[in-house]
């Protein structure tokens, strides 16, 4: 098979001693995470909501499937760390993600298709300030490359990550580095570079995740991770936030394969697992950065959490004993 091209790298020993490299060149939010975590995360995107601290909940799920999962779905994509991480470590063959956002979806279709050297070379070369950022933020971009950098620019220079026009800018920043403080052009063109080496297995769509989902619901070894925009604060983060969350429910319960979301604890959330067959958790994890994440995970059973092979350390996963 011919192998996948890089942009200046020649090969896999390459692309991990980049990684290796970014891991201690970076200090980014992503950087707080445990270091198996943080050496898996390749997403250029600190989304809200995102996924960099659950890496390691999804790789023991998608280690301990009985069979090795040919496809990962993810139909709420954002920044893609879970597929990232799951192509990246070879845990499934591919990964077939959708975004819906206009900028998000430029985003990774410049970074797929063939445009990720002039992102990264963009990136490299802006000058940040607050002047610069705001004249970028408020122009309408004539072309997809340069709303994928904008979206970028957005993201990283933005509150919280926040990608809603009209997102706060940061003030302060980390360690009073101001605006800046979450720009890392060289680890973001180095990860840029490796999605692109990765691209023959990642699949992007632009559109819908419930067509996604549709796609592959009768396929024996795809296996769904679901993090859809939360019932609370989602209209906050997202431009596209309202999603029928019973009807994603009754559409995963027909999965062949496996499935794991994520999801706010509320009891709306919970009834509407059991009404479908689902057993849940809550999963409480303390970031580094003493940040502390609980969510509900969601699964068709918990199975996977106790094979062997895997580690017995907790990983945060609370056994809420008695649901299903
Ligand atoms: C919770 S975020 C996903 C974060 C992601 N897991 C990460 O780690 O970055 C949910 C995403 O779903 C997107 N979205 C909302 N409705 C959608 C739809 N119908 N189809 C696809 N994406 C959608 C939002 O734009 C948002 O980016």
């Amino acid at each position: 098979m011919k192998q996948p091209q890089a942009m200046c790298l020649s090969g896999p020993a390459l692309l991990r001693s980049k990684l290796t490299r970014e891991k201690t060149a970076a200090t980014g939010p992503e950087q707080s995470e445990s270091q198996a975590s943080h050496r898996a995360f390749l997403s250029p995107f600190r989304y809200p909501g995102g996924k960099s601290w659950f890496i390691k909940v999804a790789r023991k799920w998608l280690k301990n499937q009985p069979r090795r999962p040919t496809v990962l779905v993810e139909p709420f994509a954002g920044g893609a760390g879970i597929s990232l991480a799951a192509v990246h470590e070879d845990l499934v063959n591919e990964a077939a993600f959708a975004e819906r956002d206009r900028d998000v979806a430029a985003a990774w279709k410049t970074m797929l298709n063939g445009e990720a050297k002039w992102l990264a070379d963009k990136i490299r070369s802006f000058r940040i300030s607050r002047k610069r950022v705001e004249k970028v933020l408020t122009r309408t971009p004539s072309n997809r490359q340069r709303r994928a950098f904008r979206c970028l620019l957005r993201n990283r220079t933005a509150r919280g990550g926040v990608i809603t026009k009209g997102a706060g800018l940061i003030r302060e920043g980390e360690d009073g580095n101001g605006l800046g403080s979450r720009w890392y052009p060289d680890t973001l063109a180095e990860r840029i570079a490796t999605i692109s080496y990765l691209k023959p297995k990642l699949k992007f769509t632009q559109g819908d995740g419930f067509t996604l989902i549709k796609k592959f619901i009768r396929r024996q070894r795809a296996v769904f991770f679901v993090d859809p925009p939360y019932t609370q604060a989602a209209c906050r983060l997202y431009n596209h936030w309202k999603i029928e969350h019973e009807k994603l429910f009754k559409l995963l319960c027909r999965a062949k394969g496996d499935v794991l979301m994520t999801y706010n604890d509320t009891p709306e959330i919970r009834a509407l697992a059991e009404k479908y067959g689902f057993q849940f958790k809550r999963i409480s994890m303390r970031t580094t950065h003493h940040q502390k994440k609980r969510e509900l995970m969601i699964s068709k059973n918990f199975k996977w959490q106790k094979k062997p092979n895997a580690k017995s350390k907790s990983n945060g996963a609370k056994d809420l004993g008695g649901e299903k």
